[in-house]
């Protein structure tokens, strides 16, 4: 492609490191669709004749059938998809060929080319943490009332809904779709038209090419347009940020499904056996969620590295850009189809949730609660007065309310027989219904907005 000044070859060396069609031609869909955008503007604009266009136009299409039917070719020669097609086309429709890469530069061709696959991802992404919001909601439907402990430092804290534990991860999937939302509207203007890096001296219309390949505008500097990967970075920030949810997630079912908890039985078809252990049901798919958040992170870091520190515009080190990616695209698809098929096809054993929650003195806050309400004992005290009411059951063996009348107002006298109503499980979590709180009916609130929001009764 640019023998005209060169009297030697590159080096196998050179050929090798230089050669990003092993990767991307993943890229093959966008870089025809940009090209056959390209040269009906180029048409239109008079810039090449009709004829031309028209036979660029066929070429790419049959080249597209040819990539789709046997695979895009890798010839380490043609570096990219990019010379990979152009030079396809020249043996399909001869010299006019030569006319595609008018008015532009694979600078501006492969900074589109990226956006229009960013934004595939995103798209693909989106519909993904949908779906898994949905799961998460109907799930939480069904246990706006079932009992579990809820924890801090992983220590029984207070009762809660297991409805209410599911809807926290709907919370932030919601800002993970939120954030990809943003990220999509940010990268929305077209660099295609940019071409090496100082803009054109051809006739061309940007705004056509910009709204034929569904952008909103084309973007302003062609300096910044050829040398941008804010989109890339903006793509991977936030898959980072959802991998991290969805790694958190998985942590909770690979600690629930743990026999000593026993909280939840993962479905079989998300789990493997052990080759030794017959008794063992692993939760790998959990585990590899957790996991891939870790290459999903290193692989906006990976960007991060290769873009700090570049001068304008283009330089090499940006063809590094689409690994981490595509990686971290893939990795995260999986994972939220894991999730997804986890919240879904899981048992929640409620009973055992319950008792563990019973076991705890998780109502330790409600007993102290009552007694500054009922008792008028400023919290403080009533903490130290709940304190010792724990420690004689933690040395009795039994939980709070079998604790004997008489006990308890030996611990202080001013406690009566209405504080049992505080002290069941049951009535802990009713009790909290302040917005956003634990409580069933607020638990069943949120949701019945969250499946409006997700137009799951339409
Ligand atoms: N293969 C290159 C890439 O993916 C295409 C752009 C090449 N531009 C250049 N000036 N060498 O980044």
């Amino acid at each position: 492609m640019w023998g005209g000044r060169f009297a030697e070859g590159p080096s196998a060396i050179m050929r090798e490191i230089n050669a990003s069609i092993p990767f991307d031609k993943a890229l093959w869909r966008q870089d025809i669709t940009a090209s056959k955008a390209h040269v009906a503007m180029l048409a239109a604009q008079d810039i090449v004749t009709r004829e031309d266009a028209d036979a660029i136009a066929d070429g790419l299409d049959r080249i597209a059938a040819e990539y789709e039917a046997d695979g895009v070719p890798e010839d380490w020669d043609l570096e990219d998809i990019h010379m990979t097609t152009e030079s396809r086309l020249a043996e399909l429709i001869g010299p006019a060929a030569g006319r595609l890469h008018t008015a532009r530069s694979r600078n501006d061709q492969v900074a589109t080319d990226f956006r229009l696959w960013v934004r595939d991802a995103i798209d693909e992404a989106d519909r993904g943490l949908a779906a898994l919001q949905r799961a998460l909601v109907t799930r939480a439907s069904e246990h706006a009332a079932s009992i579990m402990p809820g924890f801090t430092h992983l220590q029984t804290a207070q009762p809660i809904t297991l409805g209410h534990h599911l809807m926290a991860y709907y919370e932030m999937i919601r800002r993970d779709r939120s954030r990809f939302s943003d990220a999509r509207a940010r990268m929305d203007e077209c660099p295609l038209g940019s071409a090496a890096l100082a803009g054109t001296g051809f006739p061309i219309d940007r705004s056509g090419t910009a709204d034929a390949l569904g952008f909103a505008r084309p973007t302003a500097n062609s300096l910044d347009a050829v040398s941008d990967r804010d989109f890339a970075l903006d793509y991977l920030t936030t898959a980072s940020q959802c991998a991290l949810h969805l790694s958190r997630l998985a942590e909770e079912f690979i600690i629930w499904a743990s026999q000593p908890f026993g909280f939840v039985r993962l479905p079989d078809t998300l789990s493997t056996g052990s080759s030794i252990m017959p008794q063992k049901k692993n939760p790998d798919a959990a585990e590899l969620v957790r996991g891939h958040a870790g290459r999903i992170i290193g692989c906006n870091t990976a960007l991060m590295m290769t873009m700090k520190g570049l001068p304008l515009a283009y330089s090499k080190d940006m063809q590094d850009d689409k690994p981490p990616v595509f990686e971290a695209a893939g990795l995260l698809t999986l994972s939220i189809a894991a999730m997804e098929g986890m919240v879904a096809g899981s048992t929640f054993r409620t009973e055992r949730m319950r008792e563990a929650a019973e076991l705890g003195y998780a109502t330790a806050t409600d007993l102290a609660d009552w007694l500054v309400r009922e008792a008028d004992i400023p919290f403080r005290e009533a903490h130290h007065i709940t304190g010792a009411a724990v420690k004689r059951a933690e040395a009795d063996g039994v939980a709070l309310d079998q604790l004997s009348l008489n006990v308890l107002q030996e611990i202080d006298s001013r406690i009566d027989d209405r504080v049992y109503d505080a002290l069941s499980v049951d009535a802990s979590v009713a009790s909290r219904a302040s917005y956003g709180g634990t409580a069933p009916e607020q638990v069943q609130g949120r949701v019945a907005e969250a499946r409006r929001v997700l137009g799951m009764d339409e």
